[in-house]
């Protein structure tokens, strides 16, 4: 089987490596010269944990080519898959489809024979129809039939959900040759059980906004009960264990921190909310939660200037961690975008370093300094904050960091620590949804 996978970003070259991997003949387009510059020559231009040596042994065995040329490669396809970005449309919120109809419009044009188009990206109800309405329009004789194939993989995680997903999801016109199809691409996953939700198309295209919105709440939710235990001295990770412990609500995705971020969750709860709209149905809920993750953020910079007394102006703060979680370079909508920015206003000075993201994060955060280790950003910080709890931030060496620091302030958004430990090791902490912790001296160890 020949496939084609529109889009070389996260995506579709997760996709494209993966299923190179089963050993099918696969190749990733994309218009970014540059992008496919740097893969030809053995570079991935993202960063994945594992991706680099599935790219490579996929290009090694002749399996995995990648090309700006699309025509030619549209024309030998069996399946096709568009994987391009479906960014949020800044004047209404709604997802920008731009991409995904110029590049129907493509495939349309270069269609030669019988094929499957999937979408990949994710994309609102209704959107397979309109590509399809796209490619009859540019060539009426086209034979393909659609299908929606939504992905849940995460960054970071990304190559595991790729081939231990929690299921698969396809949406087809009923049972016909594109389900089939499909269903025999998967079968490498079939054979390790992976359930298989066989749907129509627009069921499809709706379950990953339904699931994506779920998860948005179930994190909007914590924080804002995490707000609550602040005012009242409970501890959030308590609240959040007893509560996950109950079957019907699950333990995933109740950790309280700085609002949800990356290239989903924001993009499509807010699109959600205008298709839902747009159809007279308005999902209130997940408007409140769009507005409650925005208000987070603003939140957690209020948070440290409080934590700082009452005032940033000319202190210096040092902040571990930009992308908007672990195992990532993506940048998009991370907490730190809106952090850093409102803690300039109020005057700080900002030194951050970023085990990754701190390529892409200079460009969108042109105005701040940057360091090159933990250690190096603490030198005469009034504060260390911790935005993304990368592992190599859950071992800090505690005594190295209080000498170097100006004040030995810790101001916790991902709650790594523990606060009693932080404070007997000497520092102020304060954390999410947890009585904040006062350092313990040297002389009260001894009144012990
Ligand atoms: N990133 C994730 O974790 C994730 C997870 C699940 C679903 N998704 C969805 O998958 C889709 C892709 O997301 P992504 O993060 O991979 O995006 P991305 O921005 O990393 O990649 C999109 C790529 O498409 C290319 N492109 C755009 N138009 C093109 C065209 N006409 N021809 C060829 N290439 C073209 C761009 O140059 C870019 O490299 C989005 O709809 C997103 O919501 C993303």
């Amino acid at each position: 089987m020949q496939i084609t996978i529109i889009g070389a970003g996260y995506v579709g070259l997760v996709t494209g490596a993966c299923f190179a991997e089963f050993g099918y003949k696969i190749t990733c387009v994309d218009k970014d010269h540059q992008k496919i510059d740097l893969l030809n020559r053995g570079i991935s231009p993202i960063y994945e944990p594992g991706l680099d040596s599935l790219l490579s042994q996929g290009s090694k065995s002749g399996r995995l080519c990648f090309t700006t040329e699309l025509e030619e490669s549209v024309a030998t396809a069996d399946i096709i898959f568009l994987a391009v970005g479906t960014p949020t449309s800044e004047e209404t919120g709604e997802a920008d489809l731009s991409y995904v109809f110029s590049a129907a419009q493509e495939v349309g044009a270069a269609l030669k024979k019988y094929c499957v188009i999937v979408t990949k990206s994710t994309v609102p109800v209704g959107t397979a129809r309109q590509v399809e309405a796209i490619i009859k329009t540019v060539n009426p004789t086209a034979e393909f039939e659609m299908a929606s194939n939504p992905e849940f993989l995460r960054e970071g995680a990304a190559i595991n959900d790729f081939m231990r997903p929690d299921r698969i999801v396809i949406g087809t016109d009923g049972a016909n040759r594109a389900q089939e199809m499909l269903q025999r691409l998967y079968r490498p996953l079939y054979l390790i059980e992976t359930p298989m939700i066989f749907t129509g198309i627009e069921t499809a295209e709706l379950t990953k906004y339904a699931a994506n919105a779920f998860l948005a709440t179930k994190i909007a939710f914590i924080n804002e009960i995490a707000d609550i235990c602040e005012k009242t001295g409970s501890d959030i990770q308590d609240v959040a264990k007893a509560m996950g412990l109950d079957h019907r609500i699950g333990r995933h995705f109740l950790h309280a921190g700085p609002g949800y971020g990356g290239s989903c969750f924001p993009k499509d709860t807010m699109a959600l909310v205008a298709t839902s709209k747009e159809l007279g149905s308005p999902t209130n809920i997940v408007a409140s939660v769009v507005q409650s993750n925005k208000d987070r953020k603003i939140n957690m910079a209020a948070k440290i200037i409080d934590a700082m007394d009452g005032s940033v102006q000319e202190k210096k703060i040092a902040i571990l961690g930009l992308s908007f979680k672990p195992d990532t370079d993506d940048m998009r909508d991370s907490p730190s975008l809106s952090i850093i920015p409102e803690l300039l206003k109020a005057g700080a000075k900002i030194i951050a370093y970023d085990p990754i993201a701190q390529g892409p994060a200079s460009r969108l955060l042109p105005h701040i300094l940057y360091g090159k280790s933990s250690e190096e950003v603490a030198v005469q910080a009034d504060a260390l904050v911790i935005l993304t709890e990368w592992n190599e931030f859950r071992a800090l060496n505690l005594e190295k960091m209080k000498e170097l620091m100006r004040t030995p302030l810790i101001i916790d958004l991902r709650n790594i620590y523990k606060p009693h430990e932080m404070a007997q090791a000497g520092f102020d902490y304060v954390s999410v949804g947890r009585p904040t912790a006062k350092k313990i001296t040297s002389s009260q160890k001894g009144d012990k």
